[in-house]
């Protein structure tokens, strides 16, 4: 692995060669706010452009994201100058017009001093929505578990991700891996009784043989002995209990 020394806000930082400068920022304690990118989902980022930052290289500078931006030699980057701000905060106040009822969102955007958007904000009852349409749920579906249940449906401000038609999906198998990865978690889903509700369907859950507590999908554990060499008789018991 080729090593490449890079500037972050003035400080000589080490990465690798294509790593990204929002990871290469994060394992040196350099914060950039990011929302639609993460570590296990190689697809993931691009989207929210809430990570901008100015890059700096051969006399040139450009606004990139920079969860998706490689580091090269001779790279410098900045994370909090005016423009970047400035623009930053453009992107805060779009995501609230979206989505005002989101923490999330309300949080970043008050770091920024943002407490209401200039936009204009619906005032229906879509407002308690707080899916920014970033698209991590569909990746970490296909990509990660890789049973593409859901994708991005309708377009502009209607994008939202959903089963086909919004229609009860064959393909889930219940294991809320789109709700764990969801930046603003705006995908519903629900563990009562031994029962998972996910996208509109009931999952029956696997109970641990030893603690007694449900803790995986009966159709999560069918797939995974489909797909993997794992035995069934590995899901008897729940991860503190093996
Ligand atoms: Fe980089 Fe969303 S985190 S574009």
């Amino acid at each position: 692995m080729e090593k490449v020394k890079i500037v972050i806000n003035g400080k000589e930082v080490e990465g690798i060669k294509d790593q990204s400068v929002l990871e290469v920022a994060r394992e040196h304690g350099i914060y950039i706010p990011a929302l639609c990118y993460h570590p296990e989902v190689p697809s993931s980022g691009g989207s929210c452009r809430v990570c901008l930052v100015e890059a700096h290289q051969n006399g040139w500078m450009r606004l990139v994201t920079s969860c998706n931006y490689p580091v090269r030699k001779g790279l410098e980057v900045k994370t909090d100058t005016d423009l970047v701000r400035r623009i930053r905060k453009g992107v805060l106040e779009l995501l609230l017009a979206r989505v005002p009822d989101s923490d999330v969102i309300r949080d970043l955007a008050r770091k920024d001093g943002i407490e209401e958007p200039r936009f204009f904000t619906d005032e229906g009852e879509d407002n308690r929505y707080k899916c920014i349409a970033c698209g991590l749920c569909t990746q970490v579906c296909e990509d990660v578990v890789g049973v593409n249940a859901i994708s991005m449906l309708s377009r502009s401000s209607d994008k939202t991700p959903g089963t086909p038609y919004h229609k009860d999906s064959q393909a889930c198998i219940g294991c809320g891996a789109c709700a764990y990865a969801c930046p603003t978690s705006a995908i519903s889903m629900k563990d009562t009784d031994g029962i998972r509700t996910i996208w509109g369907r009931e999952f029956s859950m696997v109970s641990c043989s030893v603690c007694g507590k449900p803790y995986i999908p009966e159709a999560q554990v069918d797939w995974i002995v489909k797909t993997t060499h794992k035995e069934r008789s590995f899901f008897e018991r729940c991860p503190d209990h093996r």
